[in-house]
């Protein structure tokens, strides 16, 4: 299944206070505003309880943190699918670094995802769990260095070997699946630097939410773009 792939950015808004309730709100508004304005495919994904009060004020794409396999039913602290979706997102990232699953969980996440039309983001950490988390045919992997996350070195410059397996490993397996990469982006010759590696997009945090100046910082990113 060959597709045509548009090159994203997701932001991850992680438990940031820059990016917490009324921030989440503003930040998430100057996403989809630098999105309408430069044409760019920038996706947001806040902490589950903002889903709903960001999802009132953007058009983007929402993902949520997490999600489970979980449906309807004597579940008590899961997160659904339907929940998600009745809230406002339109897909979920899975396994990121700071929040593991097991392959099983994974695949029971994309599976129920699927079931409400939601999106999934499976986030690997080496080309060999990328490869795992293709063959569930996610829509996008996303491999993220967790020695690199948060430290501000780009992945894209730092192990580009990672990004370039990831992409040969997924095309083997599972041509519609995205690859995107993560962990230290922050600028635009890092956004460029992913896609010549063969990376679909970006999935981000820090370099946008901490920044002093929020849109500059993403107008920086997205500069890339060009
Ligand atoms: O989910 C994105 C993330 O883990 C990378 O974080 O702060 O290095 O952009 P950061």
């Amino acid at each position: 299944m060959e597709r045509d792939i548009l090159t994203i950015i997701v932001l991850n808004f992680k438990t940031y206070k820059e990016a917490t309730g009324e921030a989440a709100l503003r930040l998430a508004q100057t996403c989809d505003d630098v999105a309408k304005e430069f044409s760019a495919e920038i996706a947001v994904a806040p902490q589950i309880v903002d889903i709903h009060p960001v999802a009132e004020v953007v058009d983007i794409p929402i993902y949520s943190q997490h999600v489970d396999g979980a449906g309807y039913g004597s579940f008590t602290g899961y997160v659904t699918a339907a929940s998600i979706k009745a809230a406002g997102a339109t897909g979920s990232l899975l396994n990121h670094s700071e929040r593991r699953l097991k392959l099983a969980d994974i695949g029971a996440g994309i599976t129920a995802c699927r079931g409400f039309d939601l999106k999934t983001i499976v986030c690997t950490n080496d080309v060999a769990t990328t490869r795992a988390a293709a063959a569930l045919k996610p829509d996008y992997v996303a491999v993220e260095p967790p020695e690199l996350i948060g430290s501000g070195i780009p992945v894209s410059k730092a192990d580009p070997e990672v990004v370039r397996g990831s992409v040969a490993a997924v095309k083997k397996i599972e041509t519609g699946v995205g690859v995107l990469c993560g962990a230290g982006i922050t600028h635009g010759e890092d956004l460029k630097a992913a896609v010549g590696l063969g990376s679909d997009g970006v999935l981000l945090a820090s370099g946008i939410v901490k920044a002093k100046d929020q849109r500059k910082a993403l107008e920086d990113l997205i500069g890339g773009l060009r």
